[in-house]
């Protein structure tokens, strides 16, 4: 018999890249889109392999043991003492990849919980998110964490890099508050703009710490605002906040052409959100701006549009 499990994609509300480099940040879980992992028997004679129709790939795990999902499947194998069983993998995803929305953190997720799902087993959402942040870092290098955390968590969560463990608080949204997504359509490795980042700050330490500095501030007022349910302030401070990642230097023109669509029909505020240079903005809106907004950034060449609102 089969299991299936799923896991959510995922927005950052604020302090992307600052986040990387200590400073707070916050994450919202995107419910409605989701990966989903299916876990069954192999058929007879087959070894363990891993479908992903969505990404056109197909591999037994021996084959590719180097690949990122192979290896993670083995860890958590590994993990569950599950041994090497004869299984097939099909992993599924309406999150487009390298698209800012975490599709890695979700199918890695997903993965992991249909696994566990498959040998009986509940995992917490910490175990979860420790067993796909180690396959993160082996393969990009620098995460903060922030993308299988809130993936795991599946709740609005404060979350700062820490010594040996992350701070992780849940958040108080006192208004649920209406975003829209749009998709620049164009595709961007998390670990491209996050190297980039890294060399700048580097070569200039100084400049890029104070940028992170005011990053992380902004991730403070962030968090009294979706307290108070003040959302033209949280607007301003969305639009400050990408004011300060074009300083960074992870925006695009096809990014910032979609916020400066959400912003001149009226959001109150828009950012980019996750790594950059492509992927996904978000513009916070009303209930009464949302058709014009999304009229808008579909004129400026947003290829997908979403509508969620924060969880309360
Ligand atoms: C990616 O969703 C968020 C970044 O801050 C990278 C990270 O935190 O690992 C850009």
């Amino acid at each position: 018999m089969g299991v299936s499990a799923s896991a959510p994609a995922k927005l950052i509300l604020c302090g992307e890249h600052a986040v990387v480099y200590g400073r707070p940040a916050i994450a919202l879980p995107l419910d409605g889109v989701r990966a989903v992992a299916t876990v069954e028997p192999a058929p007879a004679g087959m070894e363990l392999q891993i479908l992903a129709p969505d990404l056109g790939a197909a591999w037994f795990v021996s084959g590719l043991p180097d690949h990122p999902l192979s290896e993670l499947t083995m860890a958590t194998l590994r993990y569950l003492d599950l041994g090497l069983p004869q299984l097939t993998i099909t992993l599924r995803a309406q999150i487009p990849v390298a698209s800012g929305m975490g599709s890695g953190a979700a199918i890695a997720t997903a993965l992991v919980r249909a696994l566990a799902s498959y040998a009986g087993r509940t995992l917490t959402p910490a175990e979860q998110a420790n067993l796909v942040y180690g396959s993160e870092r082996r393969f990009h290098g620098t995460p903060s964490g922030i993308d299988s955390t809130v993936v795991a968590y599946e709740r609005a969560i404060w979350f700062q890099r820490r010594d040996p463990t992350p701070l992780i608080e849940p958040i108080t949204i006192g208004q649920p508050l209406r975003l829209l997504v749009g998709d620049t359509g164009i595709r961007s490795a998390t670990h491209l703009p996050v190297g980039a980042v890294r060399k700048k700050w580097q070569a200039d330490p100084a400049r890029y710490e104070a940028i992170f500095d005011a990053i992380g501030a902004l991730a403070l007022q962030v968090r009294a605002a979706l307290a108070a349910g003040a959302a033209s302030e949280l607007g301003m401070l969305l639009n400050e906040n990408q004011r300060l990642l074009v300083e960074l230097g992870v925006s695009s023109p096809e990014l910032e052409r979609l916020i400066a669509a959400a912003n001149g029909a009226g959001a109150l505020g828009a950012k980019l959100s996750g790594a950059g240079w492509g992927g996904v903005m978000l513009a916070l809106v009303t209930a009464e701006q949302a058709p014009d907004v999304a009229a808008a950034l579909r004129a400026a060449g947003a290829v997908r549009l979403l509508e969620t609102m924060t969880p309360a």
